[in-house]
């Protein structure tokens, strides 16, 4: 993919984040999210490729755009593309820390086309690459990351979503002397920030949204680090979708490389709400300004952009408020 369309990439989780920024804390997650896609969505149109979504707001009947399966783009390289205009609706809606527009493309098929199903997760950054296993005990994962990390359990942050189903990895991270930090939503933000040095976040674990887990995997792969993940079905639909995809066994271990594949990928995310490492959005008289991370795997290059947005000119055709 030509690098130039790293910085149109942004425009798009810019624009995502310019139009759902000031619904922050009104408790309206689904009228937040329904301006983020249409901020997406027209901004793509503006960008030099064909497009297809493969992992979107939904399937064809239940969402009207980013819908998998969408074309979208200006025409050009054929790309496949992963998207969530808001990542952490519920965290935007209550104005807490942690939202993010996100997107991940790639040359045709090289992203997994993940259905919407829950997904176990472990993600590390690259100073922990190639010693996780997802089938080891948290206990395991956690000694053995120490040990490559050069440093104590104790002195390694984990994190994970707040749920009951969590219960026992964090007895066990508990029990092991981890940090921890709970988070109510969006496990893409953390997973991002594993990667990135001097986040303070070393693990991510847990079982997630499988669409998130790939959005994740192209952060990680981008910066060096790592994933495994596993598929985890509740329905006889979600095995029936297991089986289209190939996965027979259940317990399929998916590897980074498996989530995304080959070696071309970019990852770009706007803050919404504020992150370890990405600063929240501001507003100001006439103008917003945003924090935003684009990454290319190609060259490992990771650059953040600090956008000064004159919204009275740019949003006229957008009817934001
Ligand atoms: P939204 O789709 O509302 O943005 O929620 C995202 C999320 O918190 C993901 O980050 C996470 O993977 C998933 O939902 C967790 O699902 P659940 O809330 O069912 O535990």
């Amino acid at each position: 993919m030509d690098r130039t369309l790293a910085l149109e990439f942004v425009r798009v989780t810019e624009a995502a984040a310019l139009k759902s920024g000031r619904l922050l804390g009104r408790g309206l997650k689904d009228e937040a999210d329904g301006l983020a896609v249409d901020g997406m969505r027209s901004t793509f149109d503006t960008v030099p490729i064909s497009g297809t979504v493969v992992i979107g707001e939904g399937e064809i009947d239940e969402a009207p755009m980013l819908y998998i399966g969408e074309e979208v783009g200006a025409g050009g390289e054929p790309v496949d593309i992963a998207v969530d205009p808001i990542e952490g609706t519920n965290l935007i809606a209550k104005g807490q820390n942690g939202a993010i527009a996100v997107l991940a493309i790639a040359p045709r098929g090289g992203l997994l086309h993940a259905p919407d199903m829950y997904m176990q997760k472990i993600c590390v950054g690259p100073r922990a690459k190639g010693v996780i296993d997802i089938n080891a005990s948290v206990t395991e994962n956690l000694r053995r990351v120490a040990e490559k990390m050069e440093r104590g359990i104790s002195d390694l942050t984990v994190v994970m979503l707040d749920r009951p189903r969590h219960k026992d990895i964090m007895k066990e991270c508990r029990d092991a002397g981890a940090r921890i930090r709970l988070i109510t939503d969006g496990d893409v933000n953390p997973a991002m920030e594993c990667g990135l040095e001097g986040s303070g976040v070393h693990m991510v674990i847990g079982t997630g949204g499988a669409p998130e887990g790939v959005l994740a995997a192209a952060a990680l792969k981008c910066t060096g680090g790592d994933m495994q993940a596993r598929l985890i079905p509740h329905t006889d639909e979600e095995v029936r979708r297991c089986h289209e995809m190939g996965i027979r066994d259940l317990n399929h271990v998916l590897t980074i490389d498996d989530l995304v594949h080959g070696d071309d990928t970019i990852f770009a995310a706007t803050a919404i709400t504020q992150g370890n490492i990405l600063r929240e959005m501001k507003f100001f008289p006439g103008g917003a300004r945003t924090h935003s991370v684009v990454m290319r795997y190609k060259t490992g290059t990771v650059r953040f952009v600090d956008t000064i947005h004159k919204l009275d000119r740019k949003l006229k055709s957008m009817k934001v408020k």
